[in-house]
């Protein structure tokens, strides 16, 4: 066999091994075993030497032509297995536009949360800083240095939810207790007045609970928001003042208020605000009752007696309180008809706010 029949046989071996490479890594391994530096085509040029002079340059010249047959048809084969891989890696990273995406939703604060938290930022602004108080409390700070006494018919097993006493310090006559959870945030006052002198301006949001059926209108767990400011030479103008700035910053500043004499055990004189309704403008309509007034709060000046049992001096210092139901208070600005949506977690409901 000549050098050239050599030649040949090993291109037409190179051409089937190209032909039959399934992927680019096969290829480059047949490219390597015929045409790389210890490849069959150096292996068969490392005999040209012992040729006649005569004969290299005809065996140079198809040495040159089988090395660029097999070039061509690796660089052919290498275009059609490129174009092979790519088919497949896009058809396994294919992403089907047309599914549905994936939805993340995102949680926002309770509408309570949101009013409690846009009520202290108004007497914030005022100069108020925010106090609390135990939810289960004692019935000292919840009635009696609320000058509340004994026999005061708030303090009926009917409104009030007692806890059991364990300590076995249980009255057993009226089957009280002296524990209780809170039924307003008032005794946050008697705490607060406790532990600090004059001056005092103090909000305290916070729940509370009283023994009453869930209705439209009532709630056995709510939210409300109490007010003590004490401090020398504090007047009814003051409170006034300061609860008419409230409902302009809450409802708006075309809102009337209007003061309405009350009773509560803890402040003397005691009065209630109504804040004009939204629906009819004051003129009265089915929101309203008919009346043109919603009832938003209650409040008054801090009874002298309250000051003796935490030990403020009453020449000195007077003081005002208010509280007010948060829900209600939602319920006022949004139209909610009814409260126990507030609690009822549905969310076609808590999504409009
Ligand atoms: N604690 C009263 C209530 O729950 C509201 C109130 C607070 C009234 C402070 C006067 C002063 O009804």
């Amino acid at each position: 066999m000549t050098v050239i029949d050599e030649l040949h046989a090993m291109r037409d071996e190179a051409l089937a091994a190209i032909e039959q490479a399934g992927d680019l890594a096969a290829l480059d391994d047949v490219r390597v075993k015929f045409l790389g530096k210890k490849g069959s085509l150096t292996q068969i040029l490392r005999g040209l030497g012992a040729l006649p002079a005569d004969e290299r340059p005809a065996v140079g010249k198809v040495s040159n032509e089988v090395r660029a047959a097999l070039e061509a048809a690796i660089d052919a084969r290498n275009s059609e297995l490129s174009a092979v891989a790519l088919d497949a890696r896009i058809a396994a990273e294919a992403v089907d536009v047309t599914l549905p995406g994936r939805a993340h939703p995102v949680g926002t604060r309770h509408l309570i949360e949101r009013i409690t938290a846009e009520i202290s930022e108004i007497f914030i602004g005022l100069g108020y800083r925010i106090a609390e108080g135990p939810e289960v409390e004692l019935d000292y700070y919840n009635f009696t240095a609320l000058n509340t006494p004994p026999d005061h018919p708030a303090r009926s097993l009917a409104d009030t939810f007692y806890v059991k006493d364990l300590s076995g310090d249980v009255a057993a006559v009226t089957g009280e207790s002296d524990v209780l959870l809170r039924t307003h945030t008032s005794p946050v006052q008697v705490r607060t007045m406790e532990r600090e002198q004059p001056p005092i301006y103090v909000l305290a949001p916070g729940k509370v609970y009283r023994r009453d059926i869930p209705d439209p209108s009532h709630l056995p767990q709510f939210t409300q928001v109490e007010g003590l400011v004490v401090d020398e030479g504090i007047t009814f103008g003051d409170l006034k003042g300061t609860l008419e700035h409230f409902v302009c910053e809450m409802f708006g500043a075309d809102r009337r208020t209007r003061f309405r004499p009350h009773f509560f055990p803890f402040t003397e004189p005691s009065a209630e605000v109504d804040v004009s309704c939204g629906i009819c403008g004051g003129v009265g309509c089915r929101f309203c009752k008919g009346t043109g007034w919603l009832e938003i709060l209650g409040c008054g000046m801090v009874d002298p007696n309250v000051f003796g049992f935490v030990g403020i001096d009453t020449e000195r210092y007077t003081g005002f309180a208010f509280g007010m139901g948060v829900e209600r208070i939602a319920a006022l600005k949004y139209n909610i008809p009814d409260l126990r949506m507030l609690l009822e977690g549905d969310m076609r409901f808590l999504r409009q706010f």
